[in-house]
């Protein structure tokens, strides 16, 4: 059935998603404010910036921390149940996770040497950098369905339109959560 295999996908691609949030979120708190050194460190090529002040170490680290965990308790949470999802653990959570943040690197990557400066928007680049590099990490551990992959794509795009109004509407109210 479809709508079980949308569920399915969304399953697999939890950690990512969650990577990507808490690479974004983290940066409103407080206590991680000033811990904002660009992975970059400021280095520029050819005139641009190799990644640029959005992509830091801050996001990077709890990027890939926030995936691991949660493919970690989606794994205990499976145990518990009857319906069928693909197998989620640690270590497949840690590879979506670490695959979310290199996609979302190249992505800045390829904007700033097309000349985008930080923050842009640049559609398609944008949504789908972190999807592709999740599923590209992940097939390295386990054999990726690819009905995952092509659902994934597609419900991306309403999703991250919502999740992007969700940030600027709290950023608004200068409430990161
Ligand atoms: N962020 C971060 N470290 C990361 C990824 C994201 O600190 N590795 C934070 C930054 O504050 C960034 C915000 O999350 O500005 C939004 O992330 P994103 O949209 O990916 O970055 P942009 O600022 O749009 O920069 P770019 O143009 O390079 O995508
Ligand atoms: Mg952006």
């Amino acid at each position: 059935m479809l709508l079980s295999k949308i569920i399915e996908a969304l399953w697999f691609i939890l950690p990512a998603y969650v990577a990507n949030s808490i690479a974004i979120d983290v940066s409103g708190l407080p206590v991680l404010r000033n811990y904002s050194t660009p992975i970059d460190f400021g280095k520029s090529y050819k005139g641009r910036r190799i990644l640029g002040d959005g992509k830091t170490w801050r996001g990077f680290i709890c990027g890939i921390l926030g995936g691991t965990i949660a493919g970690f308790i989606m794994g205990r949470f499976q145990s518990n149940i009857t319906f069928y999802l693909p197998e989620m653990n640690i270590v497949l959570g840690f590879m979506l996770g670490t695959g979310a943040m290199i996609g979302d690197l190249f992505g800045s990557f390829v904007k700033r040497r097309m000349g985008y400066g930080r923050g842009a928007n640049v559609p398609l680049l944008d949504m789908f950098d972190y999807v592709l590099g999740a599923f590209l990490f992940a097939a390295v551990v386990t054999d990726v369905n690819k009905i995952y992959l092509l659902i994934i794509i597609i419900v991306t795009i309403p999703f991250h339109i919502i999740a992007n109004y969700v940030a600027y509407t709290l950023k608004l109210k200068k409430n990161p959560w």
